[in-house]
């Protein structure tokens, strides 16, 4: 079977992804606001306490405009191939920050991570997370973090997996 020669190709003759990472761009906004919500939305089935707001839309729109144009921000969309071709089928968003207490100085933090479940276990979150932290060392970070509802057990295994552990904890009670 011939690849697409749009997919990116793996060692040890595994499948060929069926994605193409690139840096996304303004164009991408509708489809990265999908996913955007479809994450958040499913942020919210883990816990009451992330219940998605009603202007959720517009906020995802505005976090990423203010994303695309700041360069300590990272957004990656994944691209579909063949006939998926030109369809964003998932992204990264991460973001650079200072941490004024501890070395390493700077922080890469992966703040959303979705692929659509068409997409889900084949290998291409590993890659997605490969770009995005060879991305965020590019900017300068020296440590990279991931945050993610504490009930995400799929996210702490996949972290996990990939030599993540837990370092801070955010503990919340409702007011
Ligand atoms: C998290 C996510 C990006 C992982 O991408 P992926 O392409 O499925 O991951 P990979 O194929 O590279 O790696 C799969 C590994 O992740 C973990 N994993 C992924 N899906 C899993 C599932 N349904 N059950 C258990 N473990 C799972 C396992 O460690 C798995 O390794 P294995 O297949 O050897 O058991 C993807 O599942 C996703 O978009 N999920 C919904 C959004 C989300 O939860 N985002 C993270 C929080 S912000």
């Amino acid at each position: 079977m011939t690849a697409p020669e749009e997919a990116v190709p793996r060692p040890n003759a595994t499948p060929p992804l069926p994605i193409r990472l690139r840096p996304a761009r303004p164009a991408d906004v509708p489809a990265l606001v999908g996913l955007m919500l479809r994450l958040k939305r499913l942020n919210e089935e883990f816990d009451p306490l992330l219940k998605v707001r009603d202007d959720a839309e517009a906020q995802a729109r505005s976090v990423l405009e203010a994303n695309l144009g700041d360069p300590k921000a990272v957004v990656l969309a994944a691209e579909g191939v063949g006939a998926e071709k030109e369809k964003v089928v998932g992204f990264v968003r991460a973001l650079v920050r200072e941490r004024p207490f501890y070395s390493p100085e700077w922080e890469g933090v992966i703040v959303d991570i979705y692929l659509l479940p068409l997409y889900r276990r084949r290998g291409v979150g590993e890659y997605v997370l490969r770009e995005a932290t060879a991305a965020l060392k590019g900017k300068g970070a020296g440590v990279v973090t991931a945050e993610f509802p504490a009930q995400n057990e799929i996210a702490s295994r996949f972290y996990a997996k990939r030599g993540f552990r837990p370092i801070t904890a955010v503990h919340a009670r409702s007011l």
